[in-house]
């Protein structure tokens, strides 16, 4: 496994964002093991130990890293917090996607990591807009993304929660340039 990453870090006063190397696979496996992390999430399964930390990076790495940008979010102080990606819908559309370890909720780091991945999503990916959705459950998404200046469009969608076992409704919301 190739230990660099050619995608380009993107930096905030207390976060850099860069691609996931294998060393961060134990970090990400402590943080994501936590149930209430993966079940607000559609793909992380839970239970999550070191082998899917380290097939995450793996998958990473050997992504297109222009087609579907994936980062971990290392925070200046305190290394690996999270994660944030981009990923294609099936039309192509840009969906981004995050999570943090609990640790480090209520911070405003979700925010500060979101705000800048869009900024690069304009200026370094030339996207003019940006899908996200969240569970309807999930207030702390969407005060993130209302904050990082995102809109509903109305639609709701029914993805597969992998770690809830379930469907979950999901309300969706756009980012425009
Ligand atoms: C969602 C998540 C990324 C937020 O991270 P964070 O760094 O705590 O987010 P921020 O501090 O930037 O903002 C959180 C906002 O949600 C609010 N919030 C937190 N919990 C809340 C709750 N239960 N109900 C309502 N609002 C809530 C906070 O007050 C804050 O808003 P404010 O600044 O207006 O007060 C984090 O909780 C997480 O990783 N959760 C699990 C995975 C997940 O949900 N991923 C997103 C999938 S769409």
């Amino acid at each position: 496994m190739c230990a660099l990453d050619i995608r380009p870090a993107i930096a905030t006063d207390r976060l850099v964002l860069r691609g996931p190397v294998a060393a961060d696979a134990p970090q990400i496996a402590e943080l994501a093991a936590d149930g209430g992390v993966a079940a607000m999430t559609a793909k992380m399964p839970h239970p999550y130990g070191l082998a899917d930390a380290e097939a995450f990076v793996a998958r990473c790495q050997a992504a297109d890293a222009n087609a579907t940008p994936t980062f971990a979010i290392q925070h200046r102080e305190f290394g690996v917090i999270g994660a944030l990606g981009f990923d294609a819908r099936a039309d192509g559309r840009p969906e981004v996607g995050y999570w943090l370890g609990r640790p480090f909720w209520g911070r405003g780091y979700a925010t500060e990591a979101l705000k800048a991945a869009l900024v690069w999503a304009k200026a370094g990916w030339g996207r003019n807009a940006v899908w996200a959705g969240h569970f309807a459950d999930n207030r702390a998404s969407a005060s993130v993304l209302i904050k990082a200046g995102f809109l509903y469009t109305g639609d709701v969608e029914r993805p597969y929660s992998v770690a809830r076992g379930d469907v979950a409704p999901t309300r969706m919301m756009v980012w425009l340039a």
